[in-house]
């Protein structure tokens, strides 16, 4: 628990000119967007003799604990997945589950969310989901809008195919309406038709749960993030765990597709 102990007494380091390393983790270096697929939960409560529900339980908590830290080293934003467009295909208990403690978490945790200047956005289809949970998105939105620290982007009824979809449906409505020129269509057109329009690319995606899979998440933005991916399941997912992808994602070289001169 070193580690994580000393985080908090940090201080966030507001000048990118300094170079300052905080338990091997270059604060000057840090990922600005941090894409996470919070998967296991099921896994978890099973191996523990529990009912799927309560990892999903755990899993809520985990978030909690990862935002803050992620905060707290200079991290801009956080997309996690919560639920995606093809979880629709679970069982309706486990799927109204999920929608109950999505409506719970998004009630009482703006205070705690405005408390830390979380920002919190969403991204997914509003299709589907029940009036009282788009209620409370809209709510959520409204109330921490003007929060300047850590965005949290909550994937819900998200998949990246559908996000594309739909971008691709707007801009052929647009520029039938002759709002966009067929050689208006590049990516930076493109990009602020999806979801996450003024947000970076994720430069890092973390998967738990041991699977080495995408499973739909954030198709476009992830062209080059790096990846890191464990076995633990997210409700098992320890700060440690984070800023262990951190330093490995430090160590690593992005090329972009181009060569890196030393
Ligand atoms: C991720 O955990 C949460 C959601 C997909 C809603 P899972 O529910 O997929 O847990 P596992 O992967 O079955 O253990
Ligand atoms: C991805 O996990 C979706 C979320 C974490 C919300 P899944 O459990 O749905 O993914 P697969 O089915 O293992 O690919
Ligand atoms: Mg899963």
């Amino acid at each position: 628990m070193l580690v994580f102990n000393s985080l908090f007494k940090i201080k966030k380091n507001t000048n990118p000119d300094v170079n300052i390393d905080i338990d091997g983790i270059n604060l000057a270096n840090v990922p600005q967007h941090i894409a996470i697929i919070m998967d296991g939960n099921g896994r978890w409560a099973k191996a523990q003799g529990k009912v799927r529900t309560f990892g999903h339980q755990a899993g809520a908590e985990t978030l909690k604990t990862i935002v803050k830290i992620a905060d707290k080293i200079g991290v801009k934003v956080i997309s996690a997945y919560a639920f995606s467009t093809e979880n629709w295909k679970r069982p309706v208990t486990e799927v109204s589950f999920i929608m109950e403690l999505l409506s719970r978490y998004l009630t009482s945790e703006i205070e705690e969310f405005n408390r830390n200047n979380v920002q919190v956005r969403f991204m997914g289809s509003r299709e589907g989901l029940p009036e009282v949970i788009k209620q409370k998105m809209d709510h959520a939105v409204e109330a921490t809008k003007n929060n300047t620290g850590i965005i949290l982007n909550l994937a819900i009824n998200y998949g990246g195919q559908a996000e594309i979809l739909q971008a691709i449906q707007r801009i052929a409505a647009d520029t039938e309406k002759g709002l966009l020129k067929v050689e208006d269509i590049q990516a930076e057109t493109f990009e602020n038709y999806l979801y996450t329009a003024g947000l970076p690319a994720p430069d890092l995606l973390i998967r738990p749960g041991g699977d080495n899979r995408i499973s739909n998440f954030m198709l476009w933005q992830i062209a080059y993030a790096e990846i890191w991916t464990t076995d633990a399941y997210w409700p098992a997912f320890t700060p440690e765990m984070f800023l262990q992808a951190i330093k490995e994602y430090q160590g690593r070289e992005r090329r972009f597709g181009g060569l890196v001169t030393k």
